[in-house]
């Protein structure tokens, strides 16, 4: 009984061992083709020799019981022969490869070093920049189209037909209807017409004016939108959201004031300085011995524009800002002609590669 009993055990782990050694074969013939000589004798000895897995599988198939023999047999024999064949390609297949690379006179398969590594435009790294700190205080980004209508680019922000308003931005139109948009704030209509409500956003993005371009102006630049429309949001609110961005991006040193000004579409509205980075607010060359640099536009939102996009402005109230990328990106870097941006030369761009 006991001898039965042992006997079965041993039965039982062949089998079991046997199980183990196919796996490890097919798992091997898996693995991916051998590049080197080396590398295809190391496969074939582990495989093929004498001790090899294939010869440990016939070694064992000796001890399993008659039962198991007739399972395992036809099927290690058919392993046998496909490893064989498998070594028999892989074989071929490598002295051709071997066979070419000595025929073109260098070897493919050698890492590629030195390839230049491409960088981020400095303007991309701004955008992100000021995304991430507005994101971190709950802003969300959204898009806008750039071929724009009419309403979302002028009516709905307050400027009337024919208002002088109009005037303050040259406009390349498309035709009658259409044209490139003049600023972010056509993205600020299409959120606010969506209907959900609270807004919170920020939306990036490409401008166009019909302008000469100079170092300091260009016919097309990048604006940064934000939106914030809730129950009682106040000027307050917005100051306090504009230092916490001033301080985020030029240093907790920074200092902001709010300066009365015009758009049609906010009221009141205001230009923002911060306090000049370079000089501390003493007085530079970059901020013209003022101690400020003018970065953005801002206000509460008009309640007529509330109302143009279906807002109930007796109910919800909030502001909105647009700052402008390049003049950031030509404080932050010390860039002196705003074309650069936009030349591709790689001797300016590779100067922001370890940057970001
Ligand atoms: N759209 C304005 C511009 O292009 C900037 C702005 C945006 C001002 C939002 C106030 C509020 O100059």
């Amino acid at each position: 009984m006991a001898n039965a009993t042992l006997g079965l055990f041993f039965f039982w782990t062949s089998f079991v061992e046997m199980e183990s050694l196919i796996k490890q074969v097919e798992e091997l013939m898996k693995a991916p083709a051998p590049k080197t000589k080396d590398e295809l004798e190391s496969f074939r000895l582990r495989l093929l020799s004498k001790k090899g897995l294939i010869g440990e599988i016939f070694e064992r198939f000796r001890e399993v019981s008659g039962e198991d023999k007739k399972k395992f047999g036809a099927r290690i024999n058919q392993l046998k022969t496909a490893a064989e064949e498998q070594y028999r390609t892989l074989k071929e297949e490598l002295e051709s490869q071997l066979n070419a690379v000595e025929d073109v006179g260098m070897d493919p398969t050698l890492p590629l070093n030195n390839l230049p590594a491409g960088s981020r435009h400095p303007l991309k790294l701004v955008l992100e920049e000021m995304q991430d700190i507005f994101i971190r205080a709950g802003f969300v980004v959204k898009d806008g189209p750039e071929i724009e209508d009419d309403w979302h680019n002028f009516s709905a922000l307050n400027f009337p037909e024919d208002h002088p308003a109009r005037d303050m931005q040259d406009t390349f139109f498309i035709d009658d209807d259409f044209a490139l948009r003049t600023h972010t704030s056509n993205i600020q209509v299409r959120v606010m017409e969506s209907g959900e409500l609270p807004i919170r956003i920020i939306a990036p993005g490409r401008v166009y004016r019909n302008e000469a371009v100079s170092a300091r102006a260009n016919c097309f630049f990048h604006q940064v939108e934000g939106l914030y429309i809730d129950k009682g949001v106040s000027m307050a609110d917005m100051k306090q959201m504009l230092l916490y961005f001033a301080r985020e991006f030029f240093g907790k040193d920074a200092k902001i004031r709010l300066r009365p000004s015009y758009f049609p579409f906010t009221e009141p509205s205001a230009e923002m300085d911060v306090s000049c980075f370079l000089c501390g607010g003493k007085g530079c060359n970059v901020c013209k011995y003022t101690g400020w640099l003018e970065i953005m536009g801002c206000g509460m939102v008009d309640p007529a524009v509330l109302e143009a996009c279906g807002i109930d402005p007796k109910i919800y109230s909030g502001y909105a800002f647009g700052i402008g990328v390049e003049r950031i990106t030509m404080l932050k870097y010390d860039v002196k002609d705003l074309r650069t941006f936009f030349e591709n030369d790689i001797r300016f761009l590779s100067q922001f590669r370890s940057i970001g």
